[in-house]
């Protein structure tokens, strides 16, 4: 029997299974999948058996070198294959693998057949521009179907993507392609945002002075932006022209298990942005597994997930999740709110979405509105709903459940990483709820709540989310940084343990609760910002001498930036110089840094070596004890 769910929250209630969909479920019983899952080499190995291997594995799990596990060791699978060719000799073959929508109204729809064809062209034009398995390939993109056609073509040839959110600026662009060294890009000559066209290429076009690596640039005419053409970033080529006249047959690579098959970069609390890399088998095994288990998936679904291929949610459960899966997933451009903030439920009422899977942030945006754009439309196509990206408050889970779900939708609240590939805390459909937490840890998966020495807290307490045993998604290292990747996640608890760097507690039914973050990493509408990714960029702005950002918490985005800047001799913080310094770092990173204050001050609290205590900024901010100041420079 599940219990109330305590103090933690004033949301006491616990909702029940909606039998219709018990009756459905792939797993009927979570204590009996969750009992499953504790011979966790036995459940892998089970689920790995869904795909169709070259050849199959000789150990489920090598321990040998940790933290650096190997998952199905000397398999031979390729992504690509799974996820398309497999699908043309079945009854799929004819059915909507992408359905394209944008907010414009126009609507594409590629069939697992029209996709495996132009997945094929675009790999062997790849492979005439000299791209070999194991090269890198990048991407910035806005979400059409090339870029999906893009991404499988290198998992089909064995190239490794690296994709960058096309909502990312000049700066943040920069820093990423002259870590990947990619000598490929391909991007596009617009995005549609409420009624404009963002100029991607223009963009690129400034990045290309700063970026040496690029040989060759392939420009998708998606947004039918005037664009220029140019030979910044070496040969530029449209994308049509290229995989013209190109084969729509193309030879799959045996890829290994542990072959690389993308980096996705990430902030982390200090310096550059952490290239996560994710290998072959056992990440698809994991996000294949977890979506299906999770959000039911069946012959006849039309899987929505609203967030963008540019981050890990799109990687995992827009394109290769479902696609594994062989299912129909809505590829939709455009924001929540326009033409009208009716958009999303126009949209499940049009195609009969089945499953939506949204963030926090974008149900608090739609619910500032009240139940007038939902009860406008059909909604009654939907069977679960989902969420990611920070905590859902349970104001936000109830409007949701009530106004979208009619009830009878549960929400599966998933708690994961860039670094875990794939949902890692989440109730199934058969669980019984409680709005504002994810629940438990996903069978087969090891999750604690534990103090500093890796000792499990009592039930109510804080303590640090960490991961005890190895998951099929892990995340392998951080690309060509193996130091970083030991140190920031595997030593600073004892016991060998994965530490997430989330917080939180456990209440008595074991349920998890996640209390946010607890390095210097802002979490804003859902995405990851670093602190000193934003100082580095007020500090690049002439006017600043130095800065120091901290998160701000804000009724719908969840947090915003608070920056305290020291200004160089001879300036002053006038209006004209604050939106200077707003247009400067938006351009260094932009939209995703959402700014609130800028404030000016003299000087910053400092520990003794010099690092700025953001923590002490944040007890002022919020009127807090200032705790132990005994290492602050002056006292
Ligand atoms: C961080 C990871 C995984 C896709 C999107 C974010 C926070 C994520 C939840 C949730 C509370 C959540 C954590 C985590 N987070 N899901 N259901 N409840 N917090 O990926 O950018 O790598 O961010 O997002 O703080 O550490 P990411």
């Amino acid at each position: 029997m599940v219990k109330s769910a305590n103090k933690l929250d004033n949301e006491k209630k616990v909702f029940k299974p909606n039998y219709m969909l018990v009756e459905e479920a792939h797993v009927k019983n979570w204590e009996a999948e969750i009992e499953k899952g504790k011979d966790m080499e036995k459940y892998w190995a089970e689920k790995a058996e869904q795909f169709e291997w070259f050849q199959k594995w000789d150990q489920v799990l090598d321990e040998s070198n940790k933290p650096f596990y190997k998952w199905f060791t000397n398999g031979k699978i390729n992504l690509a294959y799974n996820a398309v060719d497999r699908w043309i000799h079945t009854d799929k073959r004819n059915q909507v693998a992408i359905l394209y929508a944008n907010e414009r109204g126009d609507e594409k729809k590629l069939t697992y057949y029209e996709l495996y064809r132009e997945v094929n062209k675009m790999a062997n034009a790849l492979k005439n521009l000299g791209v070999e398995k194991g090269d890198t390939v990048s991407m910035y993109m806005p979400m059409c179907p090339e870029l999906l056609i893009s991404m499988l073509a290198c998992n089909k040839i064995g190239a490794v993507h690296s994709v960058v959110y096309s909502g990312l600026s000049v700066g943040a662009f920069v820093e990423r392609m002259n870590d990947a060294k990619a000598k490929i890009l391909v991007t596009a000559d617009g995005t549609f945002r409420r009624g404009k066209v963002i100029d991607l290429k223009k963009i690129v076009d400034e990045a290309m002075l700063k970026c040496h690596t690029i040989e060759t640039t392939i420009v998708v005419k998606h947004a039918g932006n005037p664009i220029h053409m140019s030979e910044l970033s070496g040969k530029e080529i449209f994308y049509d022209t290229l995989l013209e006249g190109e084969p729509d047959e193309c030879p799959v690579e045996e890829m290994d298990s542990e072959d690389p098959l993308f980096i996705l970069y990430t902030s982390g609390s200090t310096g550059k942005p952490k290239a996560v890399l994710h290998t072959t088998a056992g990440y698809m095994v994991g996000v294949a597994t977890t979506l299906k288990t999770i959000f039911d998936i069946h012959n006849g679904d039309l899987w929505w997930c609203t967030g963008d291929i540019g981050w890990i949610t799109g990687h995992s459960y827009l394109i290769y999740g479902p696609l594994l899966l062989g299912t129909t997933t809505l590829v939709y451009e455009g924001a929540p709110d326009y033409p009208d903030p009716g958009i999303w439920w126009k949209i499940v009422e049009k195609y009969g979405v089945t499953k939506l899977y949204t963030s926090p942030t974008a149900i608090r945006h739609l619910m500032r509105y009240g139940n007038k754009y939902p009860t406008v439309y059909n909604l009654s196509s939907l069977k679960i709903l989902g969420s990611v990206g920070e905590p859902m408050n349970p104001a936000a889970w109830m409007w949701l459940y009530r106004n979208i779900g009619q009830e009878k939708t549960p929400i599966m609240d998933t708690w994961w990483q860039t670094e875990t590939g794939m949902h890692m805390i989440s109730p199934l459909p058969v669980s019984h709820l409680k709005p504002g937490t994810p629940t438990l840890p996903f069978p087969g998966v090891d999750i604690d709540v534990v103090d500093e020495n890796g000792n499990p807290v009592p039930v109510g307490e804080d303590g640090y989310v960490v991961v005890k045993k190895p998951w099929p998604a892990m995340f392998r290292t951080l690309y060509k940084d193996e130091k970083r990747f030991v140190n920031v996640y595997w030593k600073d608890i004892p016991g060998g343990v994965y530490r997430a760097g989330d917080m939180a507690r456990k209440d008595e039914d074991g349920y998890i609760w996640i209390q946010g973050r607890s390095d210097d990493v802002l979490k804003i509408a859902g995405h990851r910002v670093g602190t000193s990714e934003v100082e580095a960029a007020f500090s690049s702005h002439p006017a600043v001498a130095e800065a120091a950002v901290i998160g701000k918490s804000d009724p719908v985005k969840g947090q915003v930036i608070k920056a305290f800047v020291i200004l160089k001799e001879g300036y002053k913080l006038t209006t004209k110089l604050i939106s200077e310094l707003q247009r400067h770092v938006r351009y260094e990173l932009g939209p995703v840094a959402v700014l609130g204050d800028i404030v000016q001050v003299d000087n910053l609290p400092k520990t003794r070596s010099g690092k700025i205590m953001r923590r002490v900024l944040r007890a002022r901010e919020e009127g807090k004890d200032l705790g132990d100041l005994s290492t602050l420079e002056d006292g």
